[in-house]
Parts: structure tokens; sequence; C-alpha cells
């Protein structure tokens, strides 16, 4: 394996969580997008962004080094509050990456899916603000689904899904 860089954004700490975790393991730099300014010495690059409205966090970091990233190995995880056990919601994911990245990142990118955390009372006013309307429309909504439940349940209490075991195949994968 060669040199290797983890690099991360991450709102609330969720992602730094599994970056911290994989760079340890792999014996990787670890790097939030604010230090990943020159990345040619790398061989490879794993990256983490959490889902937001859908869209990857940091794809303006991912856009602006797509030419160095696309001739590495690179992988790419996202951390999410809804299930990635669950197909649909890994489906969703994926679409949302295609409509946030080009699509010879997303292409040339092996895709990893961890499970998020979200603490509401914690949140920055904008993210509050979002999510309320958020709220509101599936307060309202006839029939919700069990990650709609889920999602309304947010509000009441903190939610933490984060579990580096998750990243052990994304490990292994890295390690080929
Ligand atoms: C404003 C806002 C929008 C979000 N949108 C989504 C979403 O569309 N899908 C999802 O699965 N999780 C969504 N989440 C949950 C985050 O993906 C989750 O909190 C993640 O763990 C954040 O990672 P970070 O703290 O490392 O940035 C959202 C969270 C916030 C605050």
């Amino acid at each position: 394996m060669g040199k290797t860089a983890v690099v991360y954004r991450s709102e609330y700490g969720s992602t730094k969580r599994y970056a911290n975790y994989i760079g340890e393991k792999i014996q990787a730099d670890i790097l939030s997008t604010d230090e990943a300014k020159d990345i040619s010495s790398y061989e490879t690059i794993i990256y983490g962004g959490g889902i937001y409205a859908g869209a990857i966090n940091g794809s303006d970091w991912l856009k602006k080094n797509q030419e160095a990233i696309c001739n590495k190995k690179f992988i790419l995880f996202t951390c999410s509050l809804s299930n990635p056990h669950k197909e649909e919601n890994i489906q969703a994911i994926q679409n949302g990456l295609k409509q946030s990245l080009t699509e010879e990142l997303v292409g040339h990118a092996k895709v990893f899916f961890f499970p998020g955390a979200l603490d509401f009372k914690k949140l920055k006013f904008t993210h509050k603000g979002l999510l309320t309307v958020l709220f509101q429309y599936l307060k309202h909504k006839k029939q919700r689904s069990a990650e709609e439940e889920g999602m309304l349940k947010c509000r009441e209490m903190p939610m933490d899904f984060v579990d580096t075991s998750e990243a052990e195949a994304l490990i292994s994968f890295a390690k080929e």
C-alpha cells in the first residue's frame, strides 16, 4: 500500500471519528479539507463526508482536486443518518453523489456507506432551520416510512449510530 491520506470534512464529528479510526489503522495522514492543500504526493486518497440534504459534504474540495484524485486509488465514504444497511437508502445516497459530484469522480471511486449521528440541540442555527422545515413536512405527512419516523425522533433525543467496526471492509480494500 502506497502513501495514503484520509481527507474528511465533518460538521459535528461523526465523519471525523471514522477518518481518525481508518487513518490510525492504516497509518495514513489524516487531514481535514482545510489542511489538505496539496495531495500530489499520495498514491491513495480516502475521502469522507457527511450527507447533507442528499449531497456529500465537501463536494467543492473533491471537485477542485478531481484531476489529482482520478490519477490515484480513490475510496469514498459517506456518513448519514439514514440507515446505510437498507438498499433504498444506499440508492438515495448514490443518486445524491451523482448529483453533487462529477461522473469522473463517482466512476473512479469505490464507495462505502457508514451510519452517522445527530444531536438536534447542538446543531448550528441554519441546520436547525433546515431540519425544522423537514420535520414540519414529515409531521403533516399522512403515511410515514420507518426512516421518516426515525427522523422525527431526532428532534427529541440525540442519535448516535457511529460504529467504527463498519469501516473494516474499507480498511481491507485500502490495503489491497
Ligand atoms: C441540515 C442537515 C441535513 C441532513 N441531511 C441528511 C440527508 O439528506 N440524509 C441523511 O441520511 N442524513 C442527513 N443528515 C444527517 C447527517 O448526515 C449526519 O448527522 C452525519 O453524521 C453528519 O456528519 P458530520 O457530523 O461528520 O458532518 C443531515 C443533517 C443535517 C444537520
